[in-house]
């Protein structure tokens, strides 16, 4: 009913509209003195004590918040981590044992191929946590540990305030673990869970640029196709953003590693193709900028999103997001907020109902 829905037109973008609040409800439980703390969650410190290697199952979005985790594990904490499908994970052949950390992430705790996983993975491990948002859910009581999320009830068959918590609570774990194994100073740990703290702010600062978002979408709807670029963290969050675009405006999107392109789908690109630029990673930032030179030269629409103040180079882009300047690490929650406006708008500016799309299940309980 319109009630439940607080005047919005939709569930989609009035949990888009709950995100902030979603990651200060999840996050603050977890945080003692701006360190990571999970003791109310009855995590004992030996789960992440002596883990050597981490494995993420999941499937869906949730599987894409896990990429960005294992983005952040790996290559900040320099731990080694392997990302799993749950429905590859469960027939493929497990190398993981008892030094390793599997953690499951689900929103509604009920997927069947990632409950299957999980039990596989025990089987080889008794370090299993899972990051749930339905509490008392098939996976949350399976695991051997669990963190809730606290995003409420997400109505909306696409994702998205459960996507932003879980990314949320695996950069939590990550600093845990990195603390846990020395690969985090406790001085370097707080300044990133100070840093995560601005977060639901920046959220904030970035839903008001919905106008904005839903005037460029006029240049979307009519696309066959679109790209969403990134390299590293950029790169996951652009997975993401093609599912959200693809669920509910059944227009075809692809995520690629920027790099990648001209290793065969920059031949897709052609005149007004919609592209999604993603340019927040300093590390990589000039080679991505070259990237997108690259399509744009081939005249494709080009949406840019970084933390540039203005960039007005129509060698570089159509149009320029400019993002609120925070951490590389934590731009992926501000990348992600834009990507689930693009998709909803784009689904609304087709005609389409955001909050039913055609042959998908909010829950998925067959193999
Ligand atoms: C379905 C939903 C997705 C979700 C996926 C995993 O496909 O439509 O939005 O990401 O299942 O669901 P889970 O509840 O395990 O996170």
């Amino acid at each position: 009913t319109a009630a439940e829905k607080d005047g919005y037109p939709h569930f989609m973008i009035k949990e888009i509209h709950e995100q902030p609040a979603a990651i200060t409800r999840t996050i603050t439980p977890r945080i003692q003195d701006d360190l990571p703390d999970f003791s109310g969650d009855q995590i004992p410190d030996t789960l992440f004590d002596g883990a050597e290697n981490v494995t993420i199952i999941a499937c869906g979005t949730a599987m894409y918040a896990g990429m960005v985790g294992a983005e952040f594990i790996q290559n900040r904490l320099k731990m080694p981590v392997t990302v799993s499908i749950a429905s590859e994970f469960r027939y493929s052949q497990p190398v993981i044992d008892e030094k390793s950390l599997v953690i499951v992430v689900s929103q509604s705790g009920e997927t069947i191929d990632t409950f299957e996983a999980l039990k596989l993975a025990k089987q080889y491990t008794d370090r299993t946590l899972s990051i749930v948002n339905v509490k008392e859910s098939s996976i949350a009581r399976e695991s051997h540990y669990v963190v809730y999320t606290h995003a409420g009830p997400e109505i909306a068959v696409a994702s998205t305030k459960a996507y932003t918590v879980q990314v949320a609570m695996m950069y939590l774990l990550g600093f845990k673990l990195g603390l846990m194994n020395g690969r985090l100073s406790e001085a370097e740990a707080k300044e990133k869970v100070q840093a995560l703290k601005t977060v639901p702010a920046h959220m904030e600062e970035v839903l008001q640029y919905e106008k904005r978002v839903k005037e460029l979408t006029s240049r979307m709807v009519n696309a066959q196709d679109a790209f969403y670029i990134g390299r590293g963290l950029d790169y996951r969050v652009a997975m993401e953003g093609a599912l959200k675009l693809k669920e509910i405006s059944y227009i075809h999107a692809e995520a690629y590693a920027a790099g990648e392109l001209k290793h065969g789908t920059i031949s897709l690109i052609e005149e007004g193709v919609p592209v999604i630029a993603i340019a927040n990673q300093q590390k990589v930032y000039e080679k991505m900028i070259s990237n997108i030179r690259e399509v744009k030269a081939r005249n494709a629409f080009v949406i840019l999103i970084s933390k540039d103040k203005a960039i007005d180079d129509p060698t570089i882009c159509n149009v320029h997001l400019s993002i609120p300047d925070v951490p590389d690490d934590l731009t992926v929650f501000e990348t992600a907020v834009i990507c689930q406006l693009i998709g909803y708008y784009t689904s609304v500016g087709k005609g389409l109902d955001p909050d039913q799309p055609r042959n998908l299940a909010k829950s998925v309980t067959v193999e």
